[in-house]
This record gives C-alpha cells, structure tokens and sequence, in this order.
C-alpha cells in the first residue's frame, strides 16, 4: 500500500496509460481523480473504481485545468500526485504538407495543456509542502520521425518543461520527472497503424513490432509501473529526470 490515502490526479484517464497508472495507484491505496474529454469514456474506462472523482475537461483550456484542479482539491484537499498524462498524436504528414490547425491543435493539447496542469498543481503542492509529478512525453521527446514533427516538438517540448519546472519546483519539496515511451499497445498506437495502412503499409503492427529490439510494443501496464515508482519516495532523490521505456530502441542512438 505504497500510495495508502495519497490523492493521485490523471490526466488522459479514459486512455489507455492513464487508466492503467490509475488502476496501480488505487491498488495500492490511492484516492484517484480522473480527468478526460468526455464522461462516458471515463465512466467505461473508470469502472470499478467507485470512489474515483470523474472530472471532464480539455486540458488545453486553462479554465478547464483550473477547474479540475480545484474541484480535486475542494473534494480532497490536497494532490500528492499528479500524472499529467493527456496527449494527441494530431496528423502525420512531412512538413510541406502540414497545416497551421494540425500544429496549434497538438501543440496546445501536448505542450500547453501540460504546462497549464503544471501551473496550477505546482501552485497547490507548493501550498501543501511537496508533491510528486510524472509527465507524459514519450520516444518522439527524444528522437526524430518523419511525418511526424508537430507530434515530435510537442514531446521535446515536455521534456524541456520538465526540466526547468523541475529546477523551480524542486526548492518546495515537489518532483517533476518525464517517461519516454516508444509504441504502447494503447488507441493510440491502433490510429497510427491505421493511418499507415491507409497509406498503403501492410503488417502495420507487426512492422512497427519488429523495429523494437525487445520485438513488441510496452503494454500500458508496464509504462504505468514506472509512473508509480517515479511518483514513490523510492523516487525521493530523483527529479528533472526523463527516462527511456522504449524496448532499447533509444539504444541505437546517442
Ligand atoms: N501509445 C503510445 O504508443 C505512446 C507512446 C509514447 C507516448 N505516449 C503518450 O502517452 C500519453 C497517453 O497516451 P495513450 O497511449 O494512453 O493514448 P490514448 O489515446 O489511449 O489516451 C490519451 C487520452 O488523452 C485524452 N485527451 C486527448 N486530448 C485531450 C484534451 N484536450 N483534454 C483532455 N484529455 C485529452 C484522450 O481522450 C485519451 O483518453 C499521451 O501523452 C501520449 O502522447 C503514448
């Protein structure tokens, strides 16, 4: 029961890695509140997990982030944790192809919508005495791929976030650490095997697989685990860290 009565707040829950890091987190005792874009999908995802708060809101609205903030806190009166997860992957297309709307729209949903949560729940956990914080950015934070650059500086944008709000935080006892995860067998990781079929890939998945030295996408579960070591006080002396999850794929590289 490492996270006995501790409150854990998620964004991107109804996805595929938040809601399995908030399935470890109440496993091991934690008060969870839950946000996504819409109630249905997080009622479905959420299930069984009756004591959860469900909170809907878009995360690149600052006044949706400052509401469920606060609606965290009204109902809890704290956050210990908050796993600032939600994120798109937005269209892939090389650079000549790309839009202004596909870029603003990943951009503020994967860089903005992150740094607002940031804001507000630093702004709390620094009122409470500390806390501990675990953003998604993922292998794209690390990397390049073609058709994939809005996706790709969003993600190298989290990590940057991540170190400088970790260097500002760290004085009030609050840790901000980054994963980096390559594919995960999530919603997310089906859109883009679709969107290479329709482009004329065959074996999408399995190609995608194969690429990975360990020969298989990361199940969330495995993503989630650590999500809730970084957030635990066997985590005490790391922050401003960002770590690879990616099968050694990052391995190849520098
Ligand atoms: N699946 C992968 O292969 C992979 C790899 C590396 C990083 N990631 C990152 O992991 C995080 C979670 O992804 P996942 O794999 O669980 O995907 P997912 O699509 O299953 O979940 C993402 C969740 O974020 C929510 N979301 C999207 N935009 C939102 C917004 N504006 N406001 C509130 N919620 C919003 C979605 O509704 C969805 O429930 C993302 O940040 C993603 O970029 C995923």
């Amino acid at each position: 029961m490492e996270f006995k009565d501790k409150v854990v707040l998620v964004t991107g829950a109804a996805g595929g890695i938040g809601i399995a890091a908030a399935r470890k987190f109440a496993a091991e005792g934690a008060k969870l509140a839950l946000v996504d874009l819409k109630m249905e999908a997080l009622e479905k995802a959420a299930a069984g997990l009756d004591e959860a708060l469900l909170l809907t809101a878009d995360v690149a609205d600052e006044a949706d982030v400052k509401a469920y903030v606060e609606q965290t806190v009204a109902h809890f009166g704290r956050i210990d944790v908050f796993v600032n997860n939600a994120g798109i992957n937005g269209d892939f297309k090389n650079i000549e192809e790309q839009t202004f709307e596909n870029y603003s729209n990943v951009l503020n949903i994967n860089v903005i919508g992150v740094a607002m949560g940031l804001k507000h729940v630093v702004a709390q956990m620094k009122s409470q005495g500390g806390g501990a914080i675990v953003n998604t950015a993922s292998n794209g934070g690390l990397l390049g791929a073609p058709g994939m650059s809005a996706y790709v500086a969003s993600k190298h944008a989290v990590i940057g976030i991540n170190k400088s709000v970790a260097l500002e935080a760290a004085p009030h006892k609050i840790r901000v650490n980054a994963v980096c995860p390559s594919g995960v067998d999530t919603q997310m990781m089906r859109s883009i095997e679709e969107r290479a079929t329709a482009s004329g890939a065959e074996n999408a998945r399995e190609t995608f697989e194969s690429s990975v030295p360990l020969g298989r996408y990361a199940e969330a579960d495995e993503i989630a685990d650590l999500m809730l070591f970084l957030a635990s006080d066997r985590a005490s002396f790391i922050t401003g860290a960002y770590y690879r999850i990616d099968g050694g794929g990052g391995a190849t590289s520098v």
